[in-house]
């Protein structure tokens, strides 16, 4: 465990990603961890509201300074990836306390950060570039679903808990220490190459769409394929027919991008 790791604890704020970034700009250092019992105005991505009443979830952010991700290794194009760092840590911080709890059920990741488990999404994370003329931030915000809570009806399908689903109580805490120094340990990984190209297996063996046939909705178009993974960048390769029958590879990076099961979720 780091010992100097700072865990700064709201009962209750508006956002962990936004207490974070104040504490960021008056000084705080890379790898602060702001987390909330409650959080009054929680975001999620594509500007969704995302709900936590109480500690039975968990909300937290983690911040690191891009001069500092530069100078451990980290180029400026290899940024967006810390986003797929982020879900490659929570899932094996989830192992980790489902293993403290002497329990296997496996936990896969839906591209590009979703965490999933029986099917059911148990967290988001929401990573933010916080440019301002005097900083550049990355806050990676991390909202995991850890016991029994309501949903409200538009998701009560898709979302999940990590103690109902693997059907044994974890240890919340821990789990929070585990995600911030898996954070830490896949950032040195990456940083030796700062692309996918190491983790890229790693990830790929965690993810639920791996082979399966997915539903790509983006701006631009909407085409269903097979997913192959992802590829150094962090895209995810999607295998298509054209309609002469040839096949070709379409590369989807994530942004304002929906992939999903051609039958729901996942
Ligand atoms: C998603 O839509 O899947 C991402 C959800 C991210 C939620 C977390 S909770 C902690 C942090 N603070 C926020 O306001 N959002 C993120």
């Amino acid at each position: 465990m780091n010992n100097t790791r700072r865990i700064i604890n709201f009962e209750t704020c508006d956002s962990t990603n936004d207490r974070l970034k104040e504490l960021m700009k008056g000084g705080a250092v890379d790898g602060t961890v702001v987390t909330a019992d409650v959080q009054t105005n929680g975001r999620g991505r594509v500007s969704r509201r995302w709900r936590t009443d109480s500690r039975d979830s968990i909300a937290m952010s983690v911040g690191f300074r891009a001069e500092n991700l530069y100078s451990r290794g980290i180029t400026e194009k290899g940024l967006p990836c810390i986003t797929l760092l982020a879900a490659i840590s929570v899932t094996d911080a989830i192992y980790h306390v489902l293993r403290m709890a002497r329990d296997d059920t496996p936990v896969h990741i839906k591209w590009p950060n979703d965490i999933v488990i029986n099917g059911r999404k148990v967290c988001g994370i929401l990573t933010e570039n916080i440019l301002t003329d005097d900083h550049h931030f990355i806050i990676v915000g991390i909202g995991i679903n850890v016991r029994h809570m309501d949903f409200p009806p538009d998701i009560a399908d898709i979302a999940g808990n990590i103690e109902d689903e693997a059907g044994v109580m974890i240890d919340r805490d821990a789990l929070i220490v585990s995600v911030a120094e898996e954070l830490d340990r896949y950032i040195d990984l990456f940083a030796k190459t700062s692309d996918m190209s190491e983790l890229k297996r790693h990830y790929n063996e965690r993810l639920i769409n791996m082979d399966r046939i997915v539903r790509v909705e983006s701006q631009d178009e909407d085409f269903t394929g097979v997913s192959m993974g992802i590829d150094d960048t962090g895209a995810l390769m999607v295998k298509r027919k054209s309609d002469s029958g040839e096949s070709f590879v379409t590369k989807v990076s994530f942004g304002e991008v929906s992939v999903r099961g051609v039958y729901g979720y996942v």
